[in-house]
């Protein structure tokens, strides 16, 4: 049964099959209680599927699921009162009003009648939905759809929310609204978000999963894997040093030596009297190295400038492979 020191995820060498489609092959990781995690990964990497076999609407081909320890395919009941589940289509009922859609699975639910009330206007108020509650669900804009799904994944109060792209299919000011809603829910609950918004990513979540292919491919924080890709840098060196006019070919090759630069550009065209580079890095910093060596050829640092690889630039190396 429910065993709260266990981790709340806890998958174990999944595969699914699907006819010839091998959708998910060999996934293992495990999600202790609390974190907030973002599970990217490219259209048709098995991210729903995935979501699926955790919910208990799918079966695995092998491998294990678990909800807090308990294993999934052989206790789907008890498994899903641990969890709520937005799908990714977010099916609904729309010719019942938002109060009937939600007594409707609070019945699904089992949760007793007196405990009804409370528990539906504790969801409503959480997701805001007061003002629509006598409206029909399919006179909702998609924002509160949205809304209404997640109301019915938190309306028996569960400890770990699964959530298959919440906010796809939505304007940037319900975005932004949702978003809010679930960084809200993560302060007492376990998530497990799928999504291909990136910033997002970055802004809701401690820890990213990143799978292409069926395979885990990524598993950090979003600031870890961003760093793994390290950066670049402009620089800018004058074309005329203390000592003459500098060679851009002397440049070039000085540049190539700096420890840490993995690949120098030559940027186009002259800034201020100086000549342009890009260099890329992967781990070290090589700002330090350039500046004194720069300045060892009596060169002249024009401009020295770091930028950041972002989240996209790590997710489209490890999938485009
Ligand atoms: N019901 C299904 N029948 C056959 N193939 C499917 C089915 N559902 C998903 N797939 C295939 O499995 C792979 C993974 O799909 P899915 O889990 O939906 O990926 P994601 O959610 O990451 O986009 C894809 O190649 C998809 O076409
Ligand atoms: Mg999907």
């Amino acid at each position: 049964m429910f065993n709260a020191s266990m981790p709340m995820i806890q998958i174990r060498d999944l595969t699914k099959t699907y006819g010839k489609t091998m959708a998910v092959r060999g996934l293992t990781f495990e999600v202790p209680k609390g974190q907030v995690v973002g599970f990217l990964g490219p259209n048709g990497a098995g991210k729903s599927t995935t979501m699926k076999i955790l919910t208990g609407y799918l079966e695995a081909t092998s491998g294990s699921a678990m909800i807090g320890g308990i294993d999934v395919a052989a206790h789907p009941v008890e498994a899903r009162k641990l969890l709520g589940y937005l799908p990714e289509d977010n099916p609904l009922y729309d010719d019942m009003m938002v109060v009937e859609y939600l007594r409707y699975m609070a019945d699904l639910r089992k949760i007793p009648h007196a405990s009804q009330a409370p528990m539906i206007a504790n969801a409503v108020r959480r997701c805001g939905l007061d003002s629509v509650m006598g409206r029909d669900v399919g006179a909702l804009s998609k924002g509160y759809r949205q809304r209404v799904g997640l109301a019915q994944a938190i309306l028996h109060d569960p400890p770990l929310l699964i959530l298959d792209e919440p906010t796809s299919g939505l304007d940037p000011n319900q975005i932004v609204e949702i978003r809010a809603l679930i960084k809200e829910l993560g302060r007492e609950k376990t998530i497990l978000m799928s999504t291909h918004i990136l910033p997002e990513v970055q802004t809701t979540c401690s820890r990213v999963l990143i799978i292409n292919d069926g395979k885990l491919v990524a598993d950090d924080t979003p600031e870890n894997l961003v760093m793994q890709d390290g950066g670049a840098i402009r620089v800018v060196v004058a074309v005329q040093g203390d000592e003459g006019p500098i060679e851009v070919a002397d440049v070039f090759r000085l540049l190539e030596s700096i420890r840490g630069v993995t690949r120098v550009e030559e940027a186009d065209g002259e800034y201020d009297g100086g000549h342009a580079f890009t260099l890329r890095y992967e781990r070290e910093d090589p700002r330090p190295a350039l500046f004194r060596q720069v300045s060892a050829a009596r060169w002249i640092l024009l401009e020295m400038h770091r930028k950041e690889m972002s989240l996209e630039d790590t997710f489209r190396r490890l999938t485009m492979e």
